[in-house]
């Protein structure tokens, strides 16, 4: 008998309905707003329902992903993992209010010549939002079609000189259980880590984000600031990030210590490598039903073009 198991951030069985409730509970908070019965609901019924976030300028589009029919702007914003806000899906829109992203800062620290701290404003006023990425998502067994704002972290990175012992990248969200609920509760060894290589670090299409649909990213999407690498499984893309720091050796990532023989440290999107209780050759995108069919899993996410040569003479299947 097969027991497929669930990866955590995957649907269960009986999420199948909660796509379909969380779809008309969207519909009767929409319908509640325009009614302007909205007060009647609890407050955070009403997180960010039609965006909130403030629109960013001098946006420049990019050619990626162009010609994909993008998922709808509810779904991008209701439907999450971000599981300091709780573990359904619908968890982060409703939960994330108390997360407080001004001041913010982002230490950078470790193997760089120039350590230091950098408060989100200056992150933004020193880089201009000039690139609006198309990127095609994939999370495993469901996708979405998001089109992040952010720019290359390359650009930020570059101030703060890593040396040549600089070999990998940490990243830390926040910690901070009063404002992270699920912090509260030991499912991940919080804070929640990711790594990269430095090569994927720097590659121009490694993207330090701050915005989605040309506003401001809501807190549930990770504000105010979070990792897009479009070539990798979802859970690399870390949400609200406090700390990235240069290090000469492998970093330890959330869900690779959680559970290393499923979560690889490289997790690029590869049709050919199952996962080991599954395959992961087609997704199903979220926002195009149940019955829709799925779409055939693309190597590196339809990104091998750019970023193949980074891993050219490596075993994809040792090196998951
Ligand atoms: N970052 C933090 N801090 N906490 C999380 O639980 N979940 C990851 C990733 N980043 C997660 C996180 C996973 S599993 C996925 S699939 C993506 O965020 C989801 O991003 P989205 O909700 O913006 O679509």
């Amino acid at each position: 008998m097969l027991i497929r198991s669930r990866r955590p951030w995957e649907l269960k069985a009986s999420d199948t309905t909660p796509e379909a409730a969380f779809r008309q509970r969207r519909r009767l908070l929409k319908a509640a707003a325009a009614a302007g019965i909205g007060a009647a609901l609890p407050a955070h019924a009403l997180v960010d329902p039609q965006g909130g976030g403030r629109p960013l300028t001098n946006l420049r589009d990019t050619p990626y992903g162009k010609g994909l029919p993008l998922t709808d702007y509810e779904d991008v914003t209701g439907y999450n993992n971000f599981y300091e806000f709780g573990t359904g899906k619908g968890d982060p829109a409703r939960n994330a209010g108390s997360l407080k992203t001004r001041p913010w800062t982002v230490r950078v620290d470790g193997e760089c010549e120039v350590p230091g701290e950098i408060g989100i404003e200056d992150i933004l006023g020193g880089i201009p939002q000039e690139e609006r990425i198309y990127r095609f998502r994939c999370v495993e067994a469901w996708s979405m079609v998001v089109p992040w704002d952010g720019f290359p972290l390359s650009r930020l990175l570059a101030r703060f000189k890593p040396t040549s012992k600089a070999r990998f990248v940490a990243f830390e969200t926040l910690y901070d259980p009063e404002q992270m609920p699920g912090q509260k509760r030991a499912l991940l060894d919080w804070p929640y880590r990711e790594g990269l290589r430095m090569d994927e670090t720097m590659h121009p299409l490694t993207l330090l984000v701050t915005g989605v649909y040309g506003k401001e990213l809501p807190g549930q999407n990770g504000a105010p600031l979070r990792l897009i690498v479009p070539w990798k499984y979802g859970f690399k893309n870390i949400k609200s990030i406090v700390r990235i720091s240069f290090t000469e050796k492998m970093p330890v990532t959330a869900w690779n210590y959680l559970q290393p023989s499923e979560y690889g440290f490289y997790a690029n999107v590869n049709p050919e490598v199952d996962h080991p209780r599954w395959s992961q050759a087609r997704e199903r995108r979220i926002g195009e039903g149940l019955f829709a069919r799925k779409h055939p899993t693309l190597l590196f996410n339809g990104y091998a073009e750019e970023v193949a040569d980074l891993y050219r003479g490596m075993d994809l299947r040792r090196n998951f």
